[in-house]
């Protein structure tokens, strides 16, 4: 039969079964074991636990025919439905709102449904949101410390490092990141330490704590965009453009304008598996007006190269609490132009965790190891604090 006939009868099909199991007072449990190949339906299962509440198309039961007053989500806008997972949804449908941090209006169905059929339910909710455009949550992989994320993001990222020997500095830096449209994301950095002065670090002046001080940063700006995307993959394009705002004598700038284009993927892998991959170049746009060398300056190179791997992990504990996500994170960076430079070459081994009931809110624990260049890189200590502020409060779903 040519496809162009099969929906028409199909859709006629399933029109007559449903006016016919309507009309018949079979059983809903029967009505179900009838599915072909035993597959639970979805929206048999949607329309008997949790349309009297969610509505038929998901937008939510209209106020006067529900007894209470939390608000429901609306399951059609996918700029909501898109950034869960499943399994987060599962979670909450299985155990109930107040174990994700939700209002306990919304019922544990583990009891009445098993996971099979809250799948199929869960399948049938994503027929709500029909703008495929939107990348899924299971793509929003937990983030690293330095590697940027192929997934379009809504938060406050708090990051600070400190040096573990040589010169001493606190940097801190404070990112905002916010969605816009269903691939696209911009995000500024506001970086500031505590950090040494030059003259303190050459030893001109070597009063002990004498000089340190507290600088700002350059800021940095930066747009990102999801190319392509499935249930498996997502690869971005992205730019960042960083202003020559910092306290160089603080080592807390580099002074002049820097772009920097970049790629990254996400892949999720199997068993709870995931890895991030991004490469791109810095570059500075104005650099022939700038480019003269100063005295005693070191000749810089024309760009930078850099690549990045995540490889990490996912575990659970007990069957809905606290995610924990040990991560090993390569970073490589090499100079191109007048001069020889050397590949660096640095390894961060780290941990992220949810810190809230809601999952929300994160922290992520890492070590900075110079692999190359040891003698005059200092290892560092690195701790982020995260708070996907699309999902709530900072305070709420604790
Ligand atoms: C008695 C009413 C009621 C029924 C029945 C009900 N829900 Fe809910 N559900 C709610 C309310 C209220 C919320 C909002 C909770 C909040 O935001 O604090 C909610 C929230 C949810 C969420 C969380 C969305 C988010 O914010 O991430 C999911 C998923 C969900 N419901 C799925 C289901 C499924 C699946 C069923 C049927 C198997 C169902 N619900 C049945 C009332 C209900």
């Amino acid at each position: 039969m040519p496809p162009a006939d099969a929906e028409p009868t199909r859709r006629t099909t399933a029109l007559l079964f449903f006016i016919v199991s309507a009309l018949l007072p079979i059983p809903q449990s029967l009505g179900a074991a009838q599915a072909p190949q035993d597959a639970p339906d979805g929206m048999a299962l949607y329309e008997a636990g949790c349309a009297s509440c969610h509505g038929s198309d998901g937008r939510g039961a209209p106020p006067d025919r529900i007894a209470f007053d939390d608000p429901l989500p609306d399951l059609t806008d996918c700029s909501f439905a898109s950034r869960e997972p499943d399994a987060d949804w599962i979670i909450v449908s299985k155990a109930g709102g107040p174990v994700r941090g939700f209002s306990d209006v919304m019922p544990a169905f583990g009891e009445a449904f098993d996971d099979d059929q809250l799948q199929a339910v869960m399948d049938h909710i994503r027929t709500f949101c029909t703008d495929h455009a939107w990348p899924r949550g299971e793509l929003n992989l937990p983030r690293p410390l330095f590697t940027e994320k192929a997934y379009p993001e809504d938060e406050w990222v708090w990051t600070a490092g400190v040096n573990a020997e040589g010169r001493g500095a606190v940097t801190n830096e404070l990112l905002y990141e916010k969605r816009f449209g269903s691939r696209n994301q911009i995000e500024i950095a506001l970086p500031f330490g505590f950090a040494e002065s030059a003259a303190m670090r050459t030893g001109r002046d070597a009063g002990p704590g004498s000089d340190w001080g507290l600088g700002l940063g350059d800021i940095e700006i930066g747009y990102k965009r999801a190319l392509l995307h499935n249930l498996q993959t997502i690869f971005s394009f992205g730019t960042e453009l960083k202003l020559p705002t910092g306290d160089e004598e603080r080592g807390l700038g580099e002074g002049d304008l820097k772009l920097e284009p970049f790629l990254a993927l996400g892949q999720i892998l199997p068993g709870d598996g995931f890895l991030h991959l991004q490469t791109g170049a810095e570059f500075q746009p104005s650099r022939d007006e700038v480019g003269i060398l100063a005295p005693g300056e070191e000749r810089e190179p024309d760009a930078e190269l850099f690549w990045r791997a995540v490889l990490g992990r996912t575990f659970t504990s007990g069957e809905f609490g606290r995610s924990w996500s040990p991560m090993v994170e390569v970073l490589g960076s090499r100079g191109v132009g007048d001069g020889p430079f050397a590949a660096e070459w640095d390894l961060v081994p780290q941990m992220q965790v949810t810190l809230n009931t809601r999952q929300h809110v994160m922290l992520n624990v890492g070590v900075r190891i110079p692999l190359t260049d040891a003698d005059a890189r200092s290892t560092q200590f690195l701790v982020y604090f995260l708070w996907d502020w699309f999902d709530g409060g900072l305070f709420d779903g604790w």
